[in-house]
């Protein structure tokens, strides 16, 4: 245990670090303390749980929106300049396969955020576009988008602007085209369909303005020309492959690894988000996936689409229990509103999570997390829409100022247990 002053003091805490931080004097009200150097004094990668006292956003963090709320800190109080950002490291096949684009997406967000003290906002425009407002997560994460983009970035409320795409994407094409004429200087966009991505860029790029995917992946090959053909356009989001390897994880951590019969094999309905999505792809991939590559037998009894939807879920659910009874031992939802909605069917034929079947899902919605503590789910995901939000916010700014953005930034998930699901509620409240 070290303290430096000036520098972040991280105490390992089984998986967890803790974070405290020094006083410095600064000009900028509410934010009287404040982290000046963000180091890793070991050097080693590890989940962060930070917690930033007196500061408008009390929320304790993950370590992107840490290293975020850092730089931001640093540059509203005139700070250095040499901030090393802490980095987040999930397990370590998820290390591989996110590190290096999570330190992508840290550093963008760190010099982003600097950028924001001398990039004057106040008149900026940013035209956010959601594929619909009816869904849990992403009114999360909007909440937090524009929440960051006025508070904390100190754009005008009534320069952000949020659309609801409402599932069209002609409707949200029309919404695009109207944010493009009335000449707003930057677009957050999470697109309806992922696969419009090559036209709105090209209507964007016509027009000069910047554009900040997130939530719905474009495809590798328009990340790609984004970069060969020098354009101002990005993408934020997490790797589902992370998440659904955490779901199978999670089953793999049970006392029989989902084989609750012992008949040799873990047998599964799967269901899942709007499959267009490359979220709902992976993760019904991945969470398999975890279970295979440790040697278990698998049985799928039913995939069906839920479409991200709560109520829907549970009538698959439900007939899917009705038909397989006893015999399904593990339901794998895409995210946590469909394990909502599969848990009412799970009690209405009076089965018991953790004693009879297992349920996981995605995404860390507070009631999920408290089924996790009271063990009427499984386990869940962190799918970070303060992390997610902020970066895009930080590289919306980025590209303000003029400069290059990275055409993938990658926020990491993180897995939620009955082990940390009450320090993740107590983040998420
Ligand atoms: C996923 C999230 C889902 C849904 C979807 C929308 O990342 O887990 O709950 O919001 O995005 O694209």
């Amino acid at each position: 245990m070290r303290f430096v002053k000036g520098e972040i003091w991280l105490q390992k805490k089984g998986a967890y670090a803790i974070i405290k931080n020094s006083m410095e004097k600064c000009t900028k009200a509410g934010y009287n303390e404040l982290i000046v150097k963000g180091k890793c004094l070991n050097g080693q990668n590890y989940f962060l749980n930070g917690r930033i006292q007196n500061m408008r956003m009390t929320k304790k963090v993950t370590a992107m929106a840490l290293a975020s709320m850092m730089a931001l800190s640093l540059a509203g109080c005139g700070g250095s300049s040499s901030t090393t950002a802490t980095t987040a490291a999930a397990t370590e096949a998820a290390k591989e396969t996110t590190a290096a684009a999570t330190e992508a997406a840290k550093e963008a967000a760190t010099t982003a955020a600097a950028a924001a003290a001398t990039t004057d906002v106040a008149d900026k425009k940013v035209g956010i576009s959601i594929y619909k407002f009816d869904d849990n997560f992403m009114t999360l994460y909007r909440t937090e988008l524009v929440r960051y983009l006025t508070e904390d970035l100190g754009f005008k409320a009534e320069n952000v602007v949020v659309q609801d795409g409402k599932g069209d994407q002609a409707e949200q094409t029309n919404q695009i085209q109207n944010f493009i004429t009335q000449k707003y200087d930057v677009l957050i966009l999470n697109l309806v369909q992922a696969s419009s991505a090559p036209e709105i860029t090209d209507m964007c790029k016509e027009a000069g303005i910047p554009v900040v995917y997130i939530n719905r992946e474009p495809d590798a090959t328009e990340e790609e020309r984004w970069e060969s053909e020098g354009l101002n356009a990005t993408y934020v989001g997490c790797d589902a492959r992370q998440s659904g390897t955490y779901q199978g994880e999670e089953i793999l951590e049970t006392a029989n690894k989902g084989d609750i019969n012992s008949d040799g094999k873990v047998s599964y309905i799967m269901i899942q988000g709007d499959p267009e999505n490359v979220d709902a792809q992976y993760r019904t991939e991945f969470s398999v996936k975890a279970l295979t590559d440790a040697g278990m037998e698998v049985e799928e009894l039913l995939k069906q689409r839920g479409d991200w939807d709560q109520a829907k879920a549970q009538q698959i659910a439900q007939d899917a229990l009705n038909q397989y009874g006893d015999k399904i031992e593990v339901i794998f939802c895409n995210n946590d509103a469909m394990a909502l909605g599969a848990l009412q069917a799970i009690e209405a034929a009076g089965r018991k999570v953790n004693e009879d079947i297992y349920l996981v899902g995605v995404d860390a919605l507070t009631e999920a997390v408290q089924n996790v503590i009271d063990g009427k789910q499984t386990g869940t995901v962190f799918n970070n829409h303060f992390a997610q939000a902020q970066a895009a916010s930080d590289i919306a700014v980025k590209f303000l100022s003029g400069e290059k953005v990275d055409a993938v930034n990658m926020v990491n998930y993180e897995k939620v247990t009955k082990d940390n699901a009450q320090e993740i509620l107590d983040m998420l409240k």
